[in-house]
């Protein structure tokens, strides 16, 4: 500094504030570039890519459906982030959440004693159809009723003339002890199995639409194509975010793009809370397969596998991990499936890889009952809708499935009325012939 001489230090003083301003103006450009950079400012709307066969049920449900063909529009300001999307419905999950009111239902479980419990909700009015028409549906990971997206999707089915009945994943719900050292895994289908045959039994009248959410699709999927009678009094099938594969899922898991290991570390947070939650009663009752020293692993655990590894599998006693995933993924049971299925996903959910994506995408170039629809933005589970910033209550995951169950009821509506016109005629034809004969 004692270099400068004055006139050099004169100046300087002028030039300060020209400088600040410069910087100051550097540093306001660089933010901006940042913020349209990581919320994806520049990205534009577009439809979901739809994929599937051209069949006369595929040709009616697009016309029918125009959410489908139409472009999803995500709010302004964060939406086209899929981290955001992600980020909210994991923290908050939706906003304005109403409380729908549904009687908790308790099923023994004929394996192992273990006891499965659902929400009921009743339908709020007829629906469109007049037909009884019932929501199986299973949330995501560790999840039940009680969660915000949830609640906002079983409110609008309500309200659309759908009884709701949702499973709460073994060991998910607050307050609820185990009766058997197992809780939920990525692929068992015995307690959404036991809930469906309840409704069946309990409503023999009414048709199913069967739902699936996140790790709940691959769920659903797996139950579906698992028994061919699974399909029985199924109008149709739609599955939103699932990974299809488990073993694919693995390896993408540990990667760094998109932050998925940070997910999946968050992820494995709440699942250890979960399971610690339950580690006196997975530990006490007899018959476990867990041990001391899994619950110590586990303790140890930051990503999902490691869990499922030292825990998960050995509710169902795999030996491996890779059985595990290998037996309790729907890919080998999905192309099973007959009934109308809708598979949603989004480009920019950052739990799903790309990847990935293959499994729906050739199933639905190869089945004629398959629609896969990829949104652009949404993220996971996410699909906000809303002006600038501040997002609806509805999502447009929320008002897609509706829409395509609604177009499939009027479907088969119209298919089962015009055999019962036919069969009417046939009567007609042969009281006239008796009464003219
Ligand atoms: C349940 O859902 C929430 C999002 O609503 C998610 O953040 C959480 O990881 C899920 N699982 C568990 C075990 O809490
Ligand atoms: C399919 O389900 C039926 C009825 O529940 C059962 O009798 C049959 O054994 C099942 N088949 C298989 C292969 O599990
Ligand atoms: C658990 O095992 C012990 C002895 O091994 C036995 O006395 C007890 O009755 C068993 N409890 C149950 C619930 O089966
Ligand atoms: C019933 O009879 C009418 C004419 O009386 C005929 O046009 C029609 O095809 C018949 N329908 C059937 C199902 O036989």
């Amino acid at each position: 500094m004692t270099i400068l001489e004055d006139g050099d230090l004169h100046t300087l003083r002028q030039e300060l504030p020209a400088m600040f301003d410069g910087v100051k103006l550097a540093a306001v450009a660089t933010i901006l570039y940042i913020l349209v950079r990581c919320l994806n400012l520049k990205s534009s709307t577009a439809p979901p890519k739809i994929i599937n066969q051209d069949t006369p049920l595929s040709r009616y449900l697009l016309k029918s459906c125009p959410m489908l063909t139409k472009e999803y529009i995500p709010p302004l300001l964060w939406g086209k982030s899929g981290h955001l999307q992600t980020a909210l419905y994991g923290k908050m999950g939706r906003v304005n959440t109403p409380t729908p009111h549904g009687v908790r239902k308790f099923l023994p479980m004929l394996q192992d004693g273990a006891t499965a419990t659902f929400d009921l909700f009743e339908a709020l009015r007829d629906h469109s159809t007049g037909d009884d028409i019932t929501m199986v549906i299973c949330p995501g990971i560790g999840n039940h009723s009680e969660k915000n997206y949830i609640r906002t999707f079983v409110d609008y089915s309500q309200q659309q003339g759908y009884r709701c009945a949702v499973l709460n994943h073994l060991g998910a719900l607050p307050n609820m002890e185990l009766t058997s050292p197992r809780m939920f895994t990525c692929g068992c289908t015995w307690e959404f199995s036991a809930m469906v045959d309840y409704i069946k039994h309990t409503f023999p009248q009414t048709l199913l639409v069967v739902v699936g959410f996140s790790l709940g699709g691959n769920v659903v999927c797996k139950f579906l194509g698992e028994n061919r009678s699974n399909q029985e009094r199924v109008l149709c099938c739609v599955s939103v975010c699932q990974g299809y594969s488990a073993i694919g899922a693995q390896e993408t898991f540990l990667q760094w793009d998109q932050w998925r290991r940070l997910y999946n570390f968050v992820l494995a947070g709440n699942m250890k809370k979960l399971i610690l939650s339950h580690s006196e009663t997975l530990r006490s009752l007899n018959s476990s397969n867990i041990a001391d020293a899994d619950l110590s692993q586990l303790s140890a655990a930051t990503s999902l596998m490691q869990i499922d590894d030292s825990i998960m599998r050995k509710f169902h006693g795999y030996s491996s991990l890779n059985e595990y995933y290998e037996k309790e993924s729907c890919v080998h049971y999905i192309h099973k499936i007959t009934v109308p299925l809708l598979l949603v996903n989004s480009l920019d959910d950052p739990l799903v890889h790309q990847s990935l994506l293959a499994v729906p995408r050739t199933l639905a170039e190869k089945k004629p009952n398959v629609i896969f629809a990829l949104t652009q933005h949404g993220g996971h589970m996410g699909f906000f809708e809303g002006d600038v910033l501040f997002p609806e209550p509805l999502t447009w995951m929320d008002k897609v499935i509706i829409e395509y169950t609604d177009a499939i009821c009027h479907w088969e509506k119209k298919k089962n009325w015009s055999v019962c016109q036919r069969s009417n005629h046939r009567d007609t034809n042969f009281s006239e012939a008796t009464h003219s004969g």
